[in-house]
């Protein structure tokens, strides 16, 4: 049994469908990927598991629990953090603050100050500009801020909504390095994700492809990496010899 088991989710705004029958895996103590190009349906399948959007069919389990139908509380009590696309910091309230919302579910305040430091550890300059509003940081530290709140639930399970989005290529790279860190160092299990398939491959386990609400790939980051359809498609490398009807015959067998 994998921690997170998603099956079979058909998921709609109103009458249009975004997911159409999407199942996955998360094992415990693994980083997977999600790969998928814009309006996809990335951040609808996070809602699903999150409890933000019901879906029509389908179930999600976690820790062998049904958590689907359930309310985002609840699911959030069980030990999934979301960190949400585009951040969504409190932009009034301090960078502490802020990741003290992370914690307001604990009771053992000794352990969560402890955590507090772990995340200025992870991110030092979060530790610089603690007292400063989160609205007035960079878009890379208001990621790190949103990271560093999830962190702070102590979650066993990180949903991560395009952490990449927006940001300097050297940003993404120190921001990568440190989930790659927090999921070996803390044990978090993650689910990533993401249009920069570049990335999101070279950190993850394992990978899956999303096009238009279905899954149409999946396997280890390291094969996926190396899958022609991936790199032409998602990584934008064009490899001699290989085009044309082999692509196509490919992507029929998909879908
Ligand atoms: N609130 C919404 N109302 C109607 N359609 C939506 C809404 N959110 C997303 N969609 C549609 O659902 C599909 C999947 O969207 P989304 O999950 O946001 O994709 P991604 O995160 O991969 O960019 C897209 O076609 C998008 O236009
Ligand atoms: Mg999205």
């Amino acid at each position: 049994m994998a921690l997170l088991e998603v099956r079979n989710i058909e998921a709609y705004y109103g009458a249009a469908v975004a997911l159409r029958g999407v199942s996955l895996d998360v094992a415990q103590g693994t980083m997977v990927a999600v790969l998928g190009a814009n309006g996809a349906g990335k951040t609808t399948l996070l809602k699903t598991i999150t409890g933000a959007l019901d879906p029509r069919a389908g179930s999600v389990t976690f820790n062998g629990v049904e958590i689907q139908g359930r309310e985002t509380w609840d699911v959030a009590a069980l030990g999934i953090a979301h960190v949400p696309e585009g951040r969504e910091v409190f932009r009034h309230l301090s960078v502490e603050e802020n990741l003290r919302m992370g914690a307001y579910r604990r009771s053992d305040s000794d352990e969560v100050e402890k955590d507090l430091q772990a995340v200025y550890d992870y991110f030092p300059r979060l530790r610089e500009r603690g007292r400063q509003h989160a609205g007035l940081l960079s878009g890379g530290e208001q990621q790190m801020v949103a990271i560093g709140r999830a962190v702070m639930g102590r979650p066993s399970l990180m949903l991560l909504d395009e952490p990449s989005l927006g940001l300097s290529p050297l940003l993404v790279q120190e921001i990568f390095h440190i989930i790659r860190r927090l999921a070996a160092e803390r044990g978090t299990t993650m689910l990533l994700v993401e249009q920069n398939a570049n990335i999101a491959l070279s950190v993850s386990d394992i990978g899956y492809v999303l096009e238009v609400g279905r899954i149409v790939l999946t396997g280890p980051s390291r094969e996926l990496a190396e899958n022609p359809d991936v790199r032409e498609f998602y990584l934008g490398v064009r490899d001699a010899g290989v085009r044309g009807t082999r692509r196509w015959r490919r992507k029929k067998q998909w879908r």
